[in-house]
């Protein structure tokens, strides 16, 4: 068992506290590569596949060659055995474009604690201030080089925008377009429900694919809710009977407070948060053959 792990994606482990990157590596000075945040729970990567199937399309996105799934799934591997299965973890991995000096990709995978705020956030839920992004709708299809939809090393802004919100007291964000159309969070996706439909907004709209309310959508039908997806304003987000943030990483983080507006629980608010971890612990978690 380990506090901190650290594998290659050529199956090496390595010393967590000792250096890895090269200084040139693009990564590091441009963020030019993708990324992936996944759940560790009892030992088990949640929804491990729909995590490397998005790396693989985010991948693309930056016309980084493919990646071999097979050589992940054998890392992921590696890195649990590491961990081990009495506590959770947040694994991470990483595809940069390599050294700016070439020799190709850069791939490994970090597993380290689940910070304490995301405990906090499961439990008593989060304050959101709604923030502008800054840019249209439309964006995803017409400036495709904004590379909307993938999740890249690129979260400077994000980050920013999460230090904003602390700034004024609000835990997180949702961003809002230039129309003022619902988006996402910084590092979540928004989910709304109206009785039992539950309803997210259109990735076209430049939102990236969240695993989390894609595996949520896969199980909701069984246990009598709808699933839709539709464009939300923030007026939706007020007058819905229930709000969350979704992510791999924090599962539901229902808000409680929208820009100071106090937000009460629905009905389904247990339900919910279950069907979310009961998604993330079922929906692809074996690890495709390696
Ligand atoms: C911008 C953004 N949107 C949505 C999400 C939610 O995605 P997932 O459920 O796959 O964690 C994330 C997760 O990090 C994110 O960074």
């Amino acid at each position: 068992m380990a506090d901190q792990v650290l594998v290659t994606l050529d199956g090496v482990v390595h010393d967590p506290d000792a250096p890895l990157l090269h200084a040139d590596d693009l990564g590091a000075v441009r963020g030019d590569g993708v990324f992936e945040t996944v759940l560790v729970r009892d030992g088990a990567p949640c929804t491990i596949e729909l995590h490397l199937a998005r790396l693989r399309r985010s991948a693309a996105a930056l016309d980084l060659p493919e990646p071999d799934l097979d050589d992940w799934r054998i890392a992921v591997g590696l890195a649990l055995d590491e961990w081990g299965a009495d506590r959770e973890g947040i694994m991470r991995l990483v595809l940069s474009r390599g050294r700016e000096s070439g020799g190709g990709p850069t791939g490994y995978l970090t597993v380290g604690p689940v910070a304490d705020r995301v405990e906090a956030a499961r439990r008593d839920g989060v304050s959101v201030l709604t923030l502008a992004r800054g840019y249209s709708v439309d964006m995803a299809a017409t400036a495709p080089w904004q590379l909307l939809g993938a999740k890249t090393l690129s979260y400077a802004t994000n980050m920013a925008a999460l230090r904003h919100a602390h700034a004024r007291g609000a835990d997180d964000v949702i961003f809002t377009s230039s129309e003022g159309m619902v988006l996402e969070g910084p590092r979540s996706t928004v989910l709304i429900s109206r009785g039992r439909t539950l309803i997210t907004p259109p990735i076209e709209h430049g939102i990236l694919p969240g695993t989390t309310q894609q595996a949520l959508f896969e199980v909701a039908g069984a246990h009598r809710f709808r699933c839709e997806v539709d464009a939300l304003r923030p007026a939706d987000l007020i007058l819905a009977d229930g709000l969350w943030l979704l992510s791999s990483v924090t599962l539901a983080a229902r808000v409680h407070t929208l820009d100071g507006l106090s937000l009460p629980a629905p009905e389904i608010a247990d339900e919910v948060s279950s069907l979310v971890g009961l998604a993330a612990e079922t929906v692809g978690v074996e690890l495709d053959a390696a």
